[in-house]
């Protein structure tokens, strides 16, 4: 039997066009409060959130982005970042830099995000994250006052949705939950879904295209390059060697 829970969670999809109509202060402390319950490694609690409010750094943070407009139309964008910097003034003889540490921060920050994005859709909003921050992210590190061992690792907008977008089709679950040991790819599954996908993508109500799923996965994973990425770690001080 599903649970009111599950079919929120189905029925997620990006929201990327918002109406003008504010997220209220409740339904603010409500997110936040629902984005602190999650999970924390250790509990190191190493998340921060920098809500940008500035329409002027709206529309820069916009352009880093890669020129995503919906980062200055919705109401609210938060972005999430991984945050050791608390620590690291609460104690400054911690040893920070190991690679560890850089990925509880990630896996904390993300999976509070997950909540916050859930607890918005649950009160009817729309959400979007925004990984096209850390295409410029020495900028957006400039931008927001970001410290050193503080990482931006995608926004979210959040709004009231003035789209109705369809849902996504997702792997075969066979495709991606094993038993025990790991398979390879079975191509008749993955057919299968480039299928489904090719559908979805020529049906779908904006943005068609002519494309399954396998088909894009070289022209993505190759675009996202963010060369500097290893330099910016070492100077923010997440990588020591
Ligand atoms: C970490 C992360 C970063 C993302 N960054 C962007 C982004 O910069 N711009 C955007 O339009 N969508 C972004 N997305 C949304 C994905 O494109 C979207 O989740 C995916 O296509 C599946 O669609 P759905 O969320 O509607 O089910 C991001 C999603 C995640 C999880």
């Amino acid at each position: 039997m599903s649970t009111p829970t599950i079919e929120l969670l189905c029925h997620h999809r990006s929201i990327r066009a918002y109406t003008p109509e504010p997220v209220s202060d409740e339904q603010i402390e409500l997110i936040l409060t629902a984005a602190q319950a999650v999970s924390s490694s250790n509990f190191l609690q190493c998340t921060s959130i920098i809500r940008v409010t500035d329409t002027e750094l709206r529309s820069k943070l916009a352009v880093l982005a890669g020129n995503q407009p919906y980062v200055t139309q919705a109401p609210e964008f938060w972005v999430f970042c991984a945050d050791l910097n608390r620590h690291k003034q609460l104690v400054p003889q911690v040893e920070l830099g190991k690679a560890e540490q850089l990925l509880v921060g990630c896996v904390d920050t993300a999976i509070m995000a997950q909540n916050a994005v859930v607890a918005a859709e649950s009160l009817g909003l729309g959400c979007v994250y925004i990984g096209g921050i850390r295409g410029q992210i020495e900028q957006v590190t400039t931008l927001l006052n970001l410290p050193k061992y503080v990482l931006p690792l995608f926004g979210v907008c959040i709004g009231h949705p003035a789209q109705h977008p369809d849902i996504k089709p997702r792997l075969p679950k066979a495709a991606m939950f094993f038993e025990n040991h790991y398979q390879p790819i079975q191509k008749s599954l993955i057919d299968e879904y480039n299928t489904t996908m090719a559908n979805y993508y020529q049906q779908r109500s904006s943005n068609q295209k002519v494309s399954g799923w396998s088909d894009t996965i070289e022209k993505i994973l190759n675009s996202v390059k963010r060369d500097t990425m290893l330099d910016y770690l070492h100077q923010q001080g997440w990588i020591n060697k």
